[in-house]
């Protein structure tokens, strides 16, 4: 079996074509142009790109966006002082702090002081606190772009059993309780896994879909996976590869991998994400979505 592959890339273009066109007629209908407010502290150049995509991603749809580079020594309180004003801004409707954050800043004092009404990433307590009793304001991006995925391709979560490796604030833990809710894209039979989880194999060959976030390279082989599963890679991990250079002298290349032997898993699943190319795409386009929603909130 060759696994069908779940093009991530594909389904958000044309997602953000039909977002554009929101955004227009919203800009139209209430002379309000959506913004989002992105601030990135510190020089870690995963986070460097991760930043400029999503500017990019809402220049492309018509959402303005503010960036705010700070030093890796910006103070917390000076970092809350940011976050306050931006907070009392109305022609900032989203607030996105990309994380991780240097060492020595608060993250938790961080997240909990965004407008819960502005925090379209979700990360705040009272927006996981509804979105755990299943009446969320806003979807965590990630998650969300991988049930859109899954129902763009037919994927049944009703009564399936979903195994989700990782337990992060961000992925592992918001995608179990969207797959636990009520209705579309949810009832599943939801295992979460992570690093003490005992046996791993055992647990992971048992699901239907199989959701991989623990920000390890190709950690989930074939031999983990149960032969026709879907298989969701949110990995993002750059190794460096041995190969060889035009004159045939050995040379090392850097490349971006999930955490799924992708090679080698392909050859077992029944579809599988690639990386680059599958969920990277959906999560900017969910962030672009929640932030037009924040925009009509606030309007
Ligand atoms: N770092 C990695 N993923 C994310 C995300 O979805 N949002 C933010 N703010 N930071 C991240």
């Amino acid at each position: 079996m060759t696994a069908a592959l779940l093009d991530g890339k594909s389904l958000a273009e044309e997602l953000r074509a039909e977002m554009a066109t929101d955004v227009a007629r919203f800009i139209e209908s209430t002379g309000i142009t959506p913004a989002l407010a992105v601030v990135l502290v510190g020089d870690n150049p995963a986070s460097a790109v991760y930043v400029r995509n999503k500017e990019q991603a809402c220049q492309k749809a018509g959402i303005k966006s503010l960036m705010f580079r700070l030093p890796v020594e910006t103070p917390t309180e000076e970092l809350l002082t940011l976050i306050e004003r931006l907070n009392n801004d109305t022609t900032v409707h989203g607030i996105l702090v990309q994380l991780p954050l240097p060492k020595g800043i608060d993250e938790q004092k961080i997240l909990d002081a965004i407008d819960p009404r502005k925090d379209v990433d979700a990360f705040h307590p009272e927006n996981v606190g509804l979105l755990s009793q299943g009446r969320p304001r806003f979807l965590p991006c990630t998650p969300y772009g991988i049930i859109r995925l899954m129902e763009r391709h037919q994927i049944e979560t009703s009564g399936k059993h979903v195994v989700v490796l990782g337990r992060s604030d961000i992925v592992g833990k918001p995608m179990g309780l969207m797959l636990l809710q009520k209705g579309q894209g949810g009832d599943a039979t939801v295992t979460i896994c992570h690093s003490r989880t005992k046996d791993l194999p055992s647990i992971t060959r048992q699901a239907d879909i199989l959701i991989v976030a623990i920000g390890r390279a190709q950690f989930v082989t074939a031999d983990m996976v149960k032969p026709g599963a879907v298989v969701i890679d949110v990995g993002m991990n750059r190794i460096e590869n041995e190969s060889v250079d035009e004159n045939g002298q050995p040379c090392k290349v850097r490349k971006l991998v999930g955490d799924v032997d992708y090679d080698g898993v392909r050859a077992v699943a029944g579809a599988l994400t690639p990386v680059p190319g599958g969920v990277g795409p959906l999560t900017v386009t969910m962030l672009l979505r929640n932030t037009i929603a924040a925009a009509r909130l606030q309007a």
